[in-house]
């Protein structure tokens, strides 16, 4: 994976980010106010609002590459952004924040306790999932300051899936995994789970501004196949540029040495 080229991404991810306009009149009331309120109450916590870091108990030996910690690091300054925004939004929707929810303390305590490829695949299904929502946030929600913080935080979280996409093509190449149909269905039916959990807490809302359950899990089942496709087709690049640039690479470094391939080394 080219971490530098991640690393310029989030730089230049964090400037031309036109601020929503939270003074532009609500165009929200009554229950459906309610219930938008209640929701984006639980994601100004879970979406960057705890620890903006990987908890997992072995994190350390992972992130033992700096430029790897880097961009780890700037991948969870986007998240914390995205917990100020949404805190942003609740304000303006007469709401307070929240310190803790069943289902957040759950979340954090698996990810601490069952380790760095758990809490790496719980992440990537919640992006993809938490990606879905704010695109249906986007669509339904008539507020033009809601449809501005969904602009931000769906451009950052396609970024974030991409990274996420990356770092498993790379993963593929070294530990040997082609990403077949069983990997591809555990990772569906992940997805389907993820986002029951996400459905169950945020239907409400979702479901005041217009939007409908097949919708949601159309959006699931599409997005995670989309996920899954893109990540064969990188995978098989990656896997290609390597056995065609190999040779390559060894016939450079001969000739630098003075061994030409003919003689051997
Ligand atoms: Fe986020
Ligand atoms: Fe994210």
């Amino acid at each position: 994976m080219n971490l530098h080229r991640w690393i310029k991404h989030f730089e230049k991810n964090g400037s031309h980010r036109p601020e929503p306009d939270w003074n532009a009149p609500l165009a929200l009331s009554g229950r459906t106010l309610k219930k938008l309120r209640q929701s984006i109450q639980q994601f100004q916590l879970g979406d960057g609002g705890g620890p903006a870091s990987l908890i997992a108990w072995n994190r350390d030996e992972y992130l033992s590459e700096p430029a790897l910690k880097q961009v780890i690091d700037l991948w969870f300054k986007e998240e914390r952004e995205h917990s100020r925004l949404l805190g942003d939004m609740l304000k303006r929707l007469g709401g307070e924040e929240i310190k803790s929810h069943w289902s957040f303390e759950l979340f954090c305590g698996m990810r601490k306790y069952l380790g760095i490829q758990f809490e790496l695949a719980a992440l990537l299904g919640t992006e993809i999932v938490s990606h879905v929502y704010y695109k249906m946030l986007r669509k339904h929600g008539g507020d033009p300051a809601l449809r501005g913080m969904c602009d931000l935080i769906i451009r950052d979280e396609t970024g974030h899936i991409a990274f996420h996409r990356s770092r498993l093509a790379a993963e593929g190449i070294r530990n040997g995994c082609r990403y077949g149909w069983f990997w591809a269905l555990r990772f569906r039916l992940r997805g389907v789970m993820a986002g029951t959990v996400l459905w169950v807490n945020h239907r409400g809302a979702l479901l005041a501004l217009g939007a409908t359950d097949a919708e949601f899990y159309r959006w699931i089942w599409r997005d995670a196949n989309l996920f899954i496709h893109a990540l064969r087709r990188q995978s098989l690049a990656m896997r290609h540029r390597l056995e065609h640039d190999a040779p390559a690479r060894a016939r450079r470094t001969a000739m630098t040495c003075g061994i030409t391939p003919e003689r051997g080394i």
